[in-house]
C-alpha cells in the first residue's frame, strides 16, 4: 500500500529515536512491498529557532494531509525559561487539539527479560498487560489560563461530549481484551471528575459485557505498583493519564521502552514514545529507540492497518530485548545505532520466515 508519513523529529533525542523509526518503517515497507513517503517538518524548539513559533502552518497543513504522523520529543532546557513568550510543547499541544487525536493509547507490558530492572519485586510483575486511555485534547492543558505577579489559575473543563468520546473509546478497546475497564478520577473533590464519573456510568449500560470500576487517582497511583496485573483498560483524563503512565514506565524498566498512538475520529493518527526529549543524554546516541519503533508499530496498526506488519515489528523488539544489545537505561551498554540494526535484522528475519512474498535483498542469502 501507498502511504504519506510526516515526521516531528522536535528536539533532544527525538531526531535520534524517530531516525530509527523511520528505517523500521523503510524495512517494513521493502520487505512487504509498501510504498511509505517520508516528509520531515520542524516541531518544538528546533521550530521556534528555525521560525520563531513552536507549530508552522506549513508543518501543520502537511500533517493534516498525511496518513499518520511520527513525532520524537519536544522541548528542553534552551526553550524552559519560565518567562519565555513562546515555548516547543505549546506546539505539540496545538498539533494534538488540530488533528482532533482526543484518544491516546498507552500499551504497558512487562516484558519477563526486565523484570529486574523493575524497582517492584518480579512476582508482582508477572502478567501486567494495561492498556491506558488518556484524554488528550481537553482538561487542565487546554482551559483558558490566567497570570499576574502574585497569582495564577489553569481553568479544568471537560464538557460531556469529550469525555463520552473516549470512555466509549476505551469501553470498545476493552471488548477486545480482557473486558475489565478502570476509570480514574478525583470525584470526591473535583467537579468534572463527577461529570466524569456520571458519564462513564452512563455509557456502561451500552456495554454490559465489560465490568466497570471507578477508582480514586491518588490511590490507583499507589495500587499501580502493589497490584498492576488486576489492570486491564485504563481510562482517565488528561492530566491524571500523563503522571499515571510515567509511573507505570517504571514497571516495564525504563521511559524509552513506552510507545503511544493517539487517535481520533478518521484513520490518521499521531505516534510518539511516551518519554520526552531526555537533555540529559541528548546528543550522546544513547536513547533507547525501542518506545519510538513501537509506535511505529502502532502507527502501521491503527492508520495503516497492516497487522501482521505491525506484528513483525513487535516481535523484532521482544527479540531484541531477550538477545540485546540493549540501551543503558535498560542495563545494557549498546548505543541508539546498534540496537536500531538489531531491530533491522530481526524485522527482516521475521518477515523472510512468516511472509510469503518476502521481497527483501537477502531473500537468497
Ligand atoms: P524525559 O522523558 O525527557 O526524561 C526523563 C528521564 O528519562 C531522563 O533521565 C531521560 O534520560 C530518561 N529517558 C527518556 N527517554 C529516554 C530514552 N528514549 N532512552 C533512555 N532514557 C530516556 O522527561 P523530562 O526530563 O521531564 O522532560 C524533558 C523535556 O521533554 C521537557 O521539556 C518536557 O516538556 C519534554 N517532554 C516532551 C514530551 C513529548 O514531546 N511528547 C514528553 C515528555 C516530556
Ligand atoms: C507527554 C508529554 C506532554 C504532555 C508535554 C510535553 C506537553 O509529557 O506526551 O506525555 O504532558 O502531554
Ligand atoms: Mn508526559
Amino acid at each position: 500500500m501507498k502511504a504519506r508519513i510526516v515526521t516531528l523529529p522536535g528536539d533532544g533525542v527525538g531526531p535520534e529515536v524517530t531516525e530509527v523509526a523511520v528505517a523500521v518503517l523503510q524495512a517494513v515497507a521493502s520487505h512487504y512491498e509498501h510504498d511509505f513517503s517520508f516528509e520531515p517538518h520542524a516541531i518544538g524548539g528546533a521550530a521556534i529557532d528555525a521560525c520563531g513559533e513552536p507549530l508552522p502552518a506549513g508543518a501543520l497543513a502537511a500533517c493534516q494531509g498525511a496518513d499518520a504522523v511520527l513525532l520524537g520529543a519536544v522541548g528542553g532546557p534552551k526553550w524552559s525559561d519560565p518567562n519565555a513568550p513562546v515555548r516547543p510543547e505549546q506546539g505539540l499541544l496545538a498539533l494534538r487539539a488540530a488533528l482532533g487525536v482526543y484518544a491516546n493509547l498507552r500499551p504497558l507490558q512487562v516484558h519477563p527479560a526486565l523484570a529486574s530492572l523493575s524497582p517492584l519485586k518480579n512476582e508482582r510483575l508477572k502478567d501486567v498487560d494495561v492498556l491506558f486511555v488518556r484524554e488528550l485534547t481537553g482538561g487542565a492543558y487546554f482551559g483558558a489560563k490566567t497570570r499576574t505577579a502574585d497569582t495564577a489559575t489553569d481553568e479544568c473543563k471537560y464538557t460531556v461530549v469529550e469525555i463520552e468520546r473516549v470512555v466509549r473509546r476505551a469501553f470498545a478497546l476493552a471488548r477486545d481484551r480482557r473486558r475489565h475497564l478502570t476509570s480514574v478520577d478525583k470525584a470526591n473533590v473535583l467537579e468534572t471528575s463527577r461529570l466524569w464519573r456520571n458519564t462513564v456510568q452512563r455509557v456502561a449500560s451500552d456495554y454490559p459485557d465489560v465490568k466497570v470500576e471507578h477508582q480514586l487517582v491518588d490511590s490507583m497511583a499507589m495500587l499501580l505498583l502493589t497490584q498492576p496485573s488486576r489492570y486491564d483498560v485504563v481510562v482517565t483524563e488528561n492530566l491524571f493519564g500523563d503522571i499515571l503512565t510515567d509511573e507505570a514506565a517504571a514497571l516495564a524498566g525504563s521511559l524509552g521502552l513506552l510507545p503511544s498512538a493517539s487517535l481520533g475520529e478518521g484513520r490518521r493518527g499521531l505516534y510518539e514514545p511516551i518519554h520526552g526529549s531526555a537533555p540529559d543524554i541528548a546528543g550522546q546516541g544513547v536513547a533507547n529507540p525501542l518506545g519510538a519503533i513501537l509506535s511505529a508499530a502502532l502507527l502501521l496498526r491503527h492508520s495503516l492497518q497492516l497487522e501482521a506488519e505491525a506484528q513483525a515489528v513487535e516481535a523484532a523488539v521482544t527479540h531484541v530485548l531477550e538477545h540485546g544489545p540493549r540501551t543503558r537505561d535498560i542495563g545494557g551498554q549498546a548505543g541508539t545505532v546498534a540496537v536500531r540494526d538489531a531491530v533491522l535484522v530481526a524485522v527482516e528475519d521475521h518477515a523472510r520466515t512468516h511472509h510469503a512474498f518476502f521481497s527483501g535483498a537477502r531473500a537468497c542469502g
